[in-house]
């Protein structure tokens, strides 16, 4: 039958309100987080359980592995000798020994030891006395664990096997670490194709297309990462603050007279409208598939900092085509707000109870799982 105008023009609006409906699912978080192999929601292990067990260590990511989290995330760094490892801060005196092991270098930054002199330091002592409620006899005397001991862990519970959700920390402190972590990747597998059964399980997202996540605050890290590993899903962490997102107000913490961070951070916007879209378009453009924003938490605790979830950034973020996981919660009620705005990630030091309010609570109990891993 030849093709009339009316049949053509029919023809060309099914396939334009076609195009217009695969542009609008694919902009759909659930189907974005699907199409790079993330959970959605995505439940990201902060530093392992960190809320009940030493942030960064063994029994902090074993835990978190056999609770089921989907991510165990880290904060990278590089030891003198050229060893991948996950630490938070730039030192080592808030998590180990080292004033008493090594007195006259406990300021310095970690990147000035051996692995070797990492490893002789206690990471678990000072969880039990900063918590006397969650101690354990078990912590004490746990090591700093190298990227290498992390994956082994990854890849050491047949029945759930978490991906790695991978921060280059202060990267400028650590001039090549891109390469350094695409190198370790690469040897352990963690780089190769999803092998397509395993990709389909719900129980395997360590060995799918979304195995490895990348993040970083660092506008030149990212591209590096993105350089190095052009197909790893790559996420820009946002704040506001310097670095970062350009804030309307420039009077510091010290300036503002609030008494907490929190109630400063509360107060700290986005310049403008197009200062916080300037950094999801400058994302994407370098081939992330989503941003880490900060949230604004109830308690106005330790780890409360601006509302960068709002649900028009949220909203503006996803019409990019880009995914959204914020840290850093621990509570039902900012789960709850924090979801409603509508991000698809979290990154939590509670697990368990992330895992319970997304309806995917563990078969075990915390205890139960510390005590089966030995602690
Ligand atoms: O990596 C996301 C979140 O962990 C960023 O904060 O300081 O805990 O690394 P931080
Ligand atoms: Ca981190």
């Amino acid at each position: 039958m030849p093709v009339t105008f009316t049949h053509s023009a029919l023809l060309l609006s099914l396939l334009l309100g076609f195009g217009q409906t695969q542009a609008a699912s694919e902009r759909e978080p659930a189907a974005l987080a699907a199409s790079n192999g993330i959970p959605y929601p995505a439940v990201i292990a902060h530093r392992g359980a960190s809320f009940d067990a030493p942030e960064s260590t063994a029994a902090s990511y074993r835990l978190a592995r056999d609770l089921g989290a989907d991510y165990l995330e880290m904060d990278l760094q590089r030891s003198q000798d050229g060893v991948l490892f996950a630490l938070h801060d730039n030192n080592l005196q808030r998590t180990t020994d080292v004033a008493s092991k090594f007195p006259e270098r406990k300021d310095s930054p970690a990147n000035q030891f051996t692995m070797a002199e990492l490893k002789t330091l206690d990471a678990g002592s000072w969880f039990n006395q900063a918590y006397p409620d969650r101690a354990r006899p078990a912590y004490v005397g746990l090591k700093i664990l190298t990227l290498d001991e992390i994956i082994d862990i990854a890849q050491g519970n047949p029945q759930h096997k978490p991906g790695l959700y991978i921060e280059t920390k202060e990267p400028r402190q650590f001039p090549g670490i891109e390469r350094d972590l695409r190198e370790k990747l690469q040897d352990r597998g963690w780089l190769s194709p999803a092998g397509s059964k395993l990709a389909k399980s719900e129980l395997a997202v360590g060995q799918g297309k979304g195995k490895v996540v990348l993040q970083t605050f660092d506008k030149h890290s990212l591209e590096l990462l993105q350089k190095e590993m052009p197909r790893v899903p790559k996420i820009l962490l946002l704040w506001v603050g310097a670095g970062s997102i350009e804030a309307q107000s420039r009077q510091t913490f010290a300036e503002s007279g609030e008494k907490t961070k929190a109630a400063f951070y509360a107060k700290q916007h986005p310049k403008d409208e197009a200062e916080f879209k300037r950094w999801v378009d400058y994302a994407k453009a370098q081939g992330a598939i989503g941003t880490g924003p900060s949230t604004q938490l109830s308690d106005l605790g330790d780890q409360s900092y601006s509302d960068l979830v709002q649900p028009w950034m949220n909203q503006y973020t996803h019409d990019q085509g880009l995914l959204v996981h914020a840290y850093t919660v621990d509570e039902p009620v900012d789960f709850k707000q924090v979801l409603d705005a509508g991000v698809d990630g979290i990154f939590t030091n509670r697990t368990s109870e992330l895992l319970k309010y997304v309806k995917r609570p563990a078969g075990a109990s915390i205890a139960q799982l510390l005590e089966a891993n030995g602690y």
